[in-house]
């Protein structure tokens, strides 16, 4: 039996139309209904411009469901009586976003949606945004004005990106905050809802032998890792304007970085592991010299249709960071991303110092593969027969879900927005530091253009990054697959 959500609430999508809505939040709702986490008395609409009737929503919600179920990674097996009861309770309004008669319409629409099926109107509103960007003011505006009360309890989910750089991200808060508390707010990056990013901090929390083990002073280097087997596909027109510093580093990599390295708080509170989180994103440098970055594009990228010709975005970034810290005083970060490549992999290799005497010898290692393995393990030097070898002989067990408790990113997430729990999200001051690291990349590529080194669809990784590394014997560390 899953914990169950108690308290009747109304859960609207605005931009029920689109994509993300269908392959991510329609899903998450199903995923959380058949594991009976939902009350009786719930209330979910979609909100979108499209003229629509309730019948062709209920189709669209019962069609993602189903393909999101029959998808081979899926756990969550299709169920003809979890969408039955499901169903019941999702409805839809067209409107738009920035008329304010829309947004009192549809207050009145839940009325009559609650009389309809016999509740009270359920004091908590949860509102995830599944739109683009440049309508988030809008509706944040609308939803605020039309509001009858305040006596409800109206959360709101944003889903990254927020802003487009640091300055307009304060501007976006800012405007956020005339209308909604701190509290009120869920900054979603769906990094954060994986299982394997959440065991970082749950085995840094409750393993003390981890966090000995991750001070600046005993570590030679850090290496993080995304790489990805797609391409930019149908996102071409949006990505092009972005490219994939902005688009994958400004925040999953960040985050996952600041989880490995901040320092864990004794108080266990999603507002201290925020505090620590900006603390150490804060402490992210750059040092702005051209051995610092390498950018990279794939081959073919131009010709896809949506970027813009002869265009420099870069779907591969590689950089050499350092953190701020006299703890950290002379260990490089090392981060790679980059899409259309051999495969999916997502990791974060630690690696220990030496001692004079282990000259030639390979460094010890604990490495967190994070996608599309979900595990840690510690590579360390043993006694085998007469030699001594490189062995792993710490492997860890999964550290990914386990079967029927496994959900995907964006079920866990919203299960937390209902919990009103924030640990999983990240705060306005994290985003902003995260943006000012970026900020600084992304200036000093602006300033002294840099090669776009084409890679052919495919590699391993592009050939060129190695050029970061200044010093004998680092490489970039491969991770072998299963
Ligand atoms: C998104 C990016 O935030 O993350 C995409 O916009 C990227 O470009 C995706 O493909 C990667 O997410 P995941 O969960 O597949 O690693």
């Amino acid at each position: 039996m899953f914990e169950k959500i108690t308290s009747p609430f109304i859960f609207t999508i605005f931009g029920a139309s689109g994509d993300l809505a269908k392959l991510k939040i329609f899903p998450s709702l199903f995923a959380l209904a058949s594991q009976k986490r939902f009350p009786k008395d719930l209330i979910i609409i979609g909100y979108a411009r499209s003229k629509k009737t309730q019948e062709e929503f209920r189709n669209d919600f019962i069609k993602s469901a189903k393909k999101a179920c029959e998808h081979k990674d899926s756990k969550i097996p299709y169920c003809e009586t979890t969408i039955n009861n499901l169903i019941k309770h999702v409805h839809y309004f067209s409107g738009q976003y920035d008329e304010l008669e829309d947004f009192d319409a549809y207050l009145e629409f839940i009325e009559f949606i609650a009389k309809k099926q016999k509740i009270h109107i359920p004091k908590i509103h949860i509102t995830y945004f599944s739109v683009p960007p440049s309508v988030f003011q809008p509706i944040l505006q609308n939803l605020a004005l039309a509001r009858k009360s305040e006596k409800d309890d109206l959360r709101v989910v944003l889903e990254k990106p927020f802003g487009e750089d640091e300055s307009s991200a304060k501007k976006l808060f800012h405007f956020i905050s005339r209308f909604y508390r701190e509290d009120q707010i869920f900054l979603l990056d769906h990094y954060l809802g994986k299982t394997s990013v959440q065991s970082i901090l749950t085995l840094r929390h409750n393993n003390m032998i981890l966090n000995m083990l991750l001070k600046g002073r005993e570590i030679s280097s850090i290496q993080i890792t995304a790489h990805e087997e797609v391409g930019v596909e149908e996102r071409a027109g949006y990505f092009d304007e972005v490219g994939i510093i902005k688009d994958m580093f400004q925040s999953h990599l960040t985050q996952i970085l600041a989880m490995i390295t901040m320092s864990i708080p004794i108080t266990a509170d999603a507002q201290s592991f925020h505090r620590e989180k900006e603390a150490i994103l804060s402490a992210l440098d750059f040092s702005p010299r051209p051995a610092n970055v390498f950018i990279g594009q794939y081959e073919g990228y131009q010709k896809i249709k949506g970027v813009k010709k002869n265009s420099r975005t870069e779907t591969y970034f590689a950089t050499k960071l350092k953190i701020d810290r006299e703890t950290w005083y002379g260990v490089p970060i090392f981060v790679r991303t980059g899409k259309k490549l051999a495969k999916k992999l997502t990791t974060a290799v630690i690696e220990f110092k030496k001692l004079p005497f282990q000259k030639n010898i390979e460094p010890n290692r604990l490495i967190i593969e994070l996608q599309p393995r979900e595990m840690i393990h510690i590579k360390l030097i043993n006694q085998y027969g007469e030699s001594s070898e490189y062995h792993e002989i710490g492997t860890s067990e999964s550290i990914a879900c386990r079967g029927e408790d496994c959900l995907p990113e964006h079920a866990h997430l919203l299960l937390d927005v209902l919990k009103n729990e924030k640990l999983h999200f990240l705060s306005f001051p994290e985003i902003l530091a995260s943006w000012n690291i970026t900020d600084k990349i992304l200036y000093f590529l602006s300033r002294k253009k840099q090669p776009v080194h084409v890679y052919p669809k495919g590699s391993t990784s592009p050939p060129g990054i190695e050029e970061l590394f200044q010093k004998k014997g680092e490489y970039w560390f491969e991770i072998r697959g299963e």
